[in-house]
């Protein structure tokens, strides 16, 4: 899969502008604040309605504009789509694929998957557990749509029961819908840890065998779904069994919940343990073994979608490559020669030349060549 073209106007500091992509390694440059990342954003809205910068659609719409469009030819599945996005300042934003309106967001899912590697997920390894989340998040909301529905409704109690926490004291009729909350919770909790677990394990292994080939075999990598407690971490559970185990937690931690006026209890806590030949790789592991480890994890990433897909997801790499050294770069280079690949670096790198990608300068919101 690959995009073919995108046009953008009115999304953030992008005037009327289209970018041709080579089906391969394409090298976004220019100076610094002239709309490299925000290209990048654009092609990741096409895969799934939304921006990995921010939860909203409103900053991404120009400071002195009304709407954005932006609107792709893209290529998956052996044919064409024509995906066209307007956000809109105080109204849904209006998705089309080949003209037929989508009635939501979620649609999307399915035709153009992305694999995003930034350089805050070089520090996925020694960060807390949210950038893990995040990453499972961002991965299963592309290959699952029932996972992408169960994270927005779990997203929606998860805040109502804060909430209600927060506030029981000043009014405690607030408690009397606290019970119905859990309920919910817990069903779409389950839903989570299930796609979780199973996706953790796949990750583990491919990732091990991509940092054991790295480290000439000198380290194994492993990572182990960390979930709530007393639910197995483990893939081969269903949703059904582990939703009462979510429950039984949920009444245990009741008390604890109301005194401390906060969520104890769910799926909004787990993590990835993550070690390096047994050891625990956050506190233990050098800068150069955590970068490895996050570079075998993001191939990784984008392995499981090939191997879900039947076709590699376009990947993102924004700014990563001009932190990593030489070793490192070329590791990565090696292994992004199939598929469609847009990277962005600064204008003064020669990462370009190394790529032998088509280069495409962007300069203050316009695309000059491509
Ligand atoms: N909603 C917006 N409207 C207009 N300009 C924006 C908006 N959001 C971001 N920008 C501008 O986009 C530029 C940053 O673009 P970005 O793609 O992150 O830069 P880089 O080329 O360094 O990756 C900044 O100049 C910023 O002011
Ligand atoms: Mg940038």
């Amino acid at each position: 899969m690959f995009v073919r073209s995108i046009y953008l106007d009115g999304f953030r500091n992008y005037s009327p502008s289209t970018a041709e992509f080579s089906e391969h390694v394409n090298v976004i440059t220019g100076e610094n604040a002239q709309g490299k990342t925000n290209l990048l954003e654009a092609v990741f809205y096409l895969s799934c309605g939304r921006s990995f910068r921010t939860r909203g659609d409103r900053e991404v719409i120009g400071r002195d504009r009304d709407s954005a469009v932006i609107l792709a030819e893209a290529f998956s599945d052996g044919r064409d789509h024509d995906i066209g996005i307007r956000l809109f300042r105080g109204r849904k934003k209006e998705i089309t694929v080949n003209g037929v309106r989508l009635k939501k967001a979620s649609e999307l899912s399915g035709r153009l998957s992305v694999v995003l590697f930034c350089p805050d997920d070089l520090m996925l390894v020694r960060e807390g557990a949210s950038v893990r989340r995040r990453m499972m998040d961002l991965c299963l909301c592309q290959l699952r749509p029932r996972y992408a529905e169960a994270l927005a409704e779990f997203t929606r109690l998860y805040e109502h029961k804060t909430r209600i926490l927060r506030d029981w004291r000043e009014k405690p009729s607030l408690l009397d819908t606290l019970e119905d909350f859990n309920d919910r919770l817990a069903r779409a909790g389950a839903i989570l840890i299930y796609y979780r677990a199973a996706l953790v394990k796949n990750m583990s292994g491919k990732a091990a065998d991509i940092h054991r080939e790295f480290s000439g075999g000198h380290e194994e990598l492993s990572l182990t779904y960390r979930t709530v407690s007393g639910v197995p971490g483990e893939p081969g559970m269903k949703p059904r069994e582990i939703y009462p185990l979510l429950v039984e937690h949920q009444q245990r931690h009741r008390r604890a919940e109301l005194e401390s006026g906060m969520c104890l209890s769910g799926a909004h806590k787990d993590d990835i343990e993550i070690t390096i030949n047994g050891m625990p790789a956050r506190s233990y592991a050098s800068q150069g073994q955590a970068r490895t480890a996050a570079l075998s994890i993001k191939l990784a990433e984008r392995d499981i979608h090939f191997e879900d897909r039947g076709d590699y997801p376009i990947l993102l790499l924004d700014d990563v490559l001009s932190e990593l050294d030489g070793e490192r770069q070329s590791f990565v280079l090696n292994r992004i020669l199939t598929g469609q690949v847009l990277l962005t670096c600064c204008e003064d790198e020669n990462i370009a030349a190394r790529t032998g990608g088509r280069i495409i300068r962007i300069s203050g919101g316009t695309v000059l060549s491509s």
